[in-house]
């Protein structure tokens, strides 16, 4: 009789659980959640604990359907860093697996970091068409080079994701070169997101320069991070941000939902301690909803 009831029970939850994930299915037929983090010197010593630190990094990981992700700090040639990563997701993400796409160690000195894309691997939604880092014209202008992806959208089309972490000392130039690497792709008929940390406010870029950028650079792009949406939580300063193409000129529009783009505040979300908080990172992760 008691295993009868438990037996019962067992397949009363795995049916709800399938007619939850079909009515989540059908409801989010052409949206994706897209996000950018800084992991804050994410290193095999970050990354192989199984802690409370990464506990909350996978649980605010599997919000999104693709993620970029900086600051990963890995030397080995089997990509270790990462695997620890997907490991931890994978054990708050039971019913959904993630991939990722991995560039090389990026950096013009000793320090070296790699960029992430990380994906849900049978989103039906989302078809991964190649990934490389930036290698064109303005290359060399760069600390670290964007890392490129290119998807294609069930619901919309091409995407080209422009994923970056710029270097603080030189945030305006880089920035500006981000031009140049956007215009080497004018003859392609897809949307363009720029998203990452270009540490694009506060002593990196002054209120000048910054509208400078926006308005001769960039003017043909939204931006989904506003200067007062704090991204840090150590300083009142807005780095990380997510421009997307907005129908003027050569690159088709990005639809995006109104109000889904902001930043996910973990440490009130999770009531954290600031210490605790500061462990994961001292980015917030930017998100919008896409479709
Ligand atoms: C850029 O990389 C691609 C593929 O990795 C290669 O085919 C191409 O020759 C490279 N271009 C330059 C300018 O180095
Ligand atoms: C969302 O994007 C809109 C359009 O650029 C902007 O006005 C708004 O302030 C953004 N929201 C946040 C939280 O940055």
């Amino acid at each position: 009789m008691y295993y009868f009831i438990h037996y019962t029970t067992l397949f009363i939850l795995v049916c709800s659980f399938y007619q939850t994930d079909n009515f989540l299915l059908k409801n989010r037929i052409s949206k994706i959640k897209i996000g950018s983090f800084n992991l804050r010197r994410y290193s095999l010593a970050k990354a192989t604990p199984t802690n409370s630190v990464n506990l909350h990094i996978s649980k605010i990981l599997k919000r999104y359907d693709l993620v970029f992700l900086q600051e990963i700090i890995d030397a080995s040639n089997d990509n270790r860093v990462i695997n620890h990563l997907l490991n931890h997701l994978h054990k708050q993400s039971k019913s959904i697996k993630y991939e990722a796409i991995i560039s090389s160690p990026l950096g013009l000195t000793s320090y070296k970091e790699r960029l992430v894309y990380l994906y849900r691997k049978k989103s039906s939604h989302i078809q991964i068409l190649s990934s490389y880092v930036y290698n064109g014209s303005v290359s060399k202008m760069f600390e670290r080079p964007p890392f490129i992806l290119h998807i294609k959208l069930s619901s919309f089309g091409q995407i080209i994701f422009i994923g970056v972490h710029l270097k603080p000392d030189n945030v305006y130039n880089e920035f500006r070169f981000l031009r140049t690497v956007i215009d080497e792709f004018k003859e392609q008929s897809s949307s363009i997101i720029l998203l990452g940390d270009f540490n694009a406010d506060c002593s990196y870029l002054n209120n000048a320069k910054k509208k400078e950028i926006r308005t001769s650079y960039f003017n043909e792009f939204q931006w989904l991070i506003d200067d007062r949406t704090e991204t840090n939580l150590l300083q009142s300063c807005s780095y990380d941000r997510i421009l997307v193409s907005s129908g003027i000129n050569h690159w088709k529009k990005v639809n995006w939902k109104a109000k889904t783009n902001g930043t996910f505040e973990f440490d009130k979300k999770f009531k954290l301690t600031k210490q605790l908080a500061l462990q994961i990172s001292d980015h917030y992760p930017i998100e919008v909803d896409i479709y």
